[in-house]
Order: structure tokens, then C-alpha cells, then sequence
């Protein structure tokens, strides 16, 4: 049975207008006005709604040992939580440890994901060391699909590299035609600034800020960047967050660095005095890099605007209150993280488009068609034409809610978005033609997800 989305108003990243949207099997068949279809089609009105290409979050986290426990999601509560939200394809930072096996633990994330998730997946591969054997582990991940890799520049002994394991990153792959994420704060510095802090008692959740100040992460932005240019790879900056960080990112852009930005959901609507409340209130907030200063968020609004910030993901991060005490006596310890997957959407609809000025198309590019094209899924996802996957959300831009822990799917007992305001919501999600969300719950079906295989973008030019 065919599905019919009847007059909504189609936007994609360059196109606002009003049609039928036609889909038989996974792809979309016809877009037109007024479509003859085959008996026994699902019609569903989408008169005053907008009709968007399903959303793409860059950057998530589900399965994620880190800082002595575990992130709180799993495919099954992620995925349905996503799609609550509009998002249709996750892509999740397969992260072992530096003292891991990189192909083992590829394979263990796609253990977690393979059968369990309801939308679409792929993953950024990190590479936390690089020895002898790591190439030819990852030639083995890039040939599975897997073609973009991510690096720590912090979270040193853990997660991060050194400046010549990035340095063989970076070359590999400018040569595979991989694209490499890079999460961006100077790992010593940070290590030496909570050092000083705690030695002088400095232990609550408002330190965790000044342990790792803008400047810290202007010098993570610029040396990646640096990196970038004399290796000729193409790079994606993670979770930028604020102005320092983010010059340094458009000067390399202007001089030719291959580079693009992303910011997410938390650097956009909170800011540092959020993580600054009382005891467990901050801690819920802390993650890394941290919220900062005002000035920053309404900098990242403009330039998202501008497209100068390429796109918008969550690094979504669950962790429940009991977890984030575990930083009760250091902030060293909280576990760095926020849960966003089910809010970027709405809220960034809210605050972007109906009470900011950031245009519906902008809007669309930044959460989907950008994250598609840079991360190889163009134009199977990321856009509303011929033959693209029929992912596809129906929003409802009259409908008002508020953000409650006590009704979303996310598997944690808080949201960082608490009490804030959503005008419109996805009323009607589909994956590759399945209704997944109906009314706003969830309907589908856990497993429909697939795991989407990436080509490399070769060859280079230069
Ligand atoms: O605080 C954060 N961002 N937690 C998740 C790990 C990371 O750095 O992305
Ligand atoms: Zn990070
Ligand atoms: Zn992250």
C-alpha cells in the first residue's frame, strides 16, 4: 500500500511549496499537485503543515562507556526518541578506548544497533591510538561503509590522541577520502586547569567551565585546523561553542581549509550559569565543551544563520541524576553529557525559526540536507526528490507543548530542555515509507532501522 502526504508545504534546504508527496515502497514515486494514486493508498491531509525531509543528527552517543559508567540509551529508547522528534537517521560516535581494539569495538557498537533500532544508523569511527595495526583496521571499517572517522584532542589517556596520532589520522584519511570529526579542547591544558582548581578546593559544578575556558578550545580549533591544511584532509569541528573557537574555524575556512562546523542543541539555548545552580541542578548540565557565556549563544544563532556554523547535531549523552552525582565531590567526575536527541527539532524550530529568524530552508539544510551531504548520504537522505529514501516528517507548526522529563521517551529521569516551550511538533514520521510516528507517538517498528554503508568521496582534486 502506497502512502499519499496530500498539500503540505514541501521544504527542503533550497525550495519552499505546496504539493503531493507520493510514495510507493521505501523511495518517494511522484511529487505533483493534485496526484492521481492507486487504490487502497493511505491519504493523510497535511493541509497547514510543513512536510520536511526526515532529520539527520550528526552527532549522537547511545552505547558509551565513559568516565566510570555507561551512557543511559539504548538503540531501542534512542531510536524512538529520536524519531519522536523528527529525527530519521542517527549517527553515533563508535567510541572504544584507547586501551581497546578499534575493529572489535567497531564491531561491538554494531552489535548494540544490528535488529534494535527503529530508524536509520551510521556511525563516525573514533580513533583513539594509532599504531602498527590501526590502518589496516581501518581500511576494514572504511570498507564496511563506515567513512568518517573522529578524534578527542582531549580526554587525554582515554578517548585522546596525540598530535602525530592525528597527524597519521588526518593523512589516511585524506587518502582513503574520509572525513575526520574532531572533538576540539587542548587536553593538557584542561588537565592542568582542574588540577589547580580542585587544589584550591574548587570542587562544584561551576568550575567545570573555567577548567576548560573559550580559549582553550580556540587553541584545539586552530591546531585541528593547522592540521587540517598541511594535510589536505577534509574536517568536521564538533560541538563548537563559542566565538574564539569559531573565528578560528572561519579563518581557516577562508583560507581554504577544508572545514565545517557543527554546534548543538545545548550551546544554542543554555548558557554556563545553567550549570552553575546548586549541587545536582549544574551537574546535570556539565558537559564538555561547556556552556559558556550569553554573548556566545545569540554568536552561534548569527552564525548558523549565515551558515558559517555548516550544521546542527545534539551530542546527545544520557546520563540519569544518580550518575551525575557521582561528580558530587569534584566536578572532575560528573559524567560529561546531555540528552538532546528528541528536542534538537522542535526547539531549534522554536528558537530558530517561529521566534528567531533563522529561515525554514536554513533550518532544514543545517539539521539535515548539510549533515547528508558531508557525511556521504546524499541524496538518499537529506533532501524531498525522486528517488530519495521516503523519509519524511509532517509538521504541525500550531501545535504547543512544553519539555517535561515526565513524557519524553529519552531514557533518563531529567531533560536539560526542562520547562522550555516548543511551538509545533513532528506530528507524522515516516522511515523508507513506514509511518514510524502517528499523532506524535511512536507506532513503528523496532528493527526497521538499517545501517546505512557510506562511500568515500574519491578522488581528491588535489
Ligand atoms: O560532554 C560531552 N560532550 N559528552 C559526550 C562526549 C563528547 O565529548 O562528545
Ligand atoms: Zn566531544
Ligand atoms: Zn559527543
Amino acid at each position: 500500500m502506497g502512502l499519499l502526504l496530500k498539500n503540505g508545504e514541501i521544504v527542503t534546504a533550497t525550495e519552499r511549496y505546496v504539493a503531493d508527496v507520493y510514495v510507493a515502497g521505501e523511495t518517494i514515486a511522484r511529487i505533483g499537485q493534485n496526484l492521481d494514486v492507486p487504490a487502497g493508498t493511505e491519504v493523510i491531509d497535511c493541509t497547514g503543515k510543513f512536510v520536511f525531509p526526515g532529520f539527520i543528527d550528526p552527532h549522537v552517543h547511545i552505547y558509551l562507556p565513559f568516565m566510570g559508567t555507561f551512557a543511559r540509551d539504548t538503540y531501542r529508547t534512542a531510536s524512538v526518541a529520536a524519531l519522536t522528534g523528527g529525527t530519521t537517521t542517527l549517527i553515533e560516535m563508535c567510541c572504544p578506548s584507547r586501551g581497546e581494539d578499534a575493529l572489535e569495538g567497531y564491531k561491538l557498537w554494531k552489535s548494540k544497533a544490528e535488529g534494535q533500532s527503529a530508524c536509520d544508523y551510521a556511525f563516525h569511527m573514533a580513533v583513539s591510538r594509532f599504531d602498527e595495526g590501526t590502518e589496516a583496521q581501518l581500511r576494514e571499517i572504511v570498507a564496511d561503509g563506515t567513512t568518517s572517522f573522529k578524534i578527542f584532542l582531549s580526554y587525554k589517556n582515554f578517548f585522546g590522541v596525540t598530535d602525530d596520532e592525528m597527524y597519521q589520522t588526518l593523512k589516511l584519511a585524506h587518502d582513503l577520502g574520509v572525513i575526520v570529526t574532531a572533538h576540539c579542547e587542548n587536553a593538557e591544558l584542561v588537565g592542568r586547569l582542574q588540577q589547580k582548581l580542585l587544589s584550591e578546593g574548587k570542587t562544584g559544578p561551576e568550575w567545570h567551565e573555567p577548567s576548560r575556558p573559550e580559549v582553550v578550545e580556540m587553541e584545539g580549533t586552530t591546531r585541528f585546523c593547522t592540521f587540517l591544511e598541511t594535510t589536505g584532509a577534509r574536517g568536521y569541528v564538533v560541538h563548537l561553542s563559542c566565538v574564539p573557537a569559531l573565528k578560528a574555524a572561519s579563518n581557516a575556512k577562508k583560507r581554504g581549509v577544508k572545514v565545517s562546523v557543527e554546534s548543538v542543541l545545548p550551546h544554542f539555548l543554555l548558557d554556563k550559569t545553567m550549570a552553575e545552580r546548586p549541587g545536582v541542578q549544574g551537574m546535570k548540565r556539565v558537559m564538555s565543551p561547556p556552556l559558556r557565556q550569553k554573548h556566545n549563544l545569540q554568536a552561534l544563532w548569527e552564525a548558523l544563520a549565515a551558515g558559517e556554523v555548516d550544521t546542527v547535531g545534539t551530542d546527545h549523552c544520557p546520563f540519569t541524576t544518580e550518575q551525575k552525582l557521582m561528580g558530587k565531590d569534584a566536578f572532575t567526575a560528573i559524567p560529561n553529557g546531555i540528552p538532546g536527541v528528541e528536542e534538537r527539532v522542535p526547539l531549534i524550530y522554536t528558537y530558530g525559526v517561529s521566534r528567531g529568524s533563522l529561515s525554514l530552508n536554513r533550518f532544514v539544510d543545517a539539521l539535515s540536507t548539510r549533515p547528508a551531504k558531508l557525511f556521504g548520504l546524499y541524496p538518499k537522505k537529506g533532501t524531498i526528490a525522486l528517488g530519495s529514501d521516503a523519509d519524511l516528517v509532517v509538521y504541525d507548526p500550531a501545535y504547543r507543548g512544553t519539555v517535561s522529563a515526565k513524557t519524553h521517551k529519552t531514557n533518563t529521569d531529567y531533560s536539560g530542555f526542562e520547562g522550555f516551550e516548543v511551538d509545533g511538533r513532528p506530528s507524522l514520521v515516516t522511515v523508507r515509507g513506514e509511518v514510524q510516528v502517528r499523532d506524535g507517538e511512536f507506532v513503528g517498528t523496532i528493527g526497521r532501522g538499517q545501517f546505512l554503508r557510506r562511500k568515500p568521496e574519491l578522488p581528491h582534486a588535489d
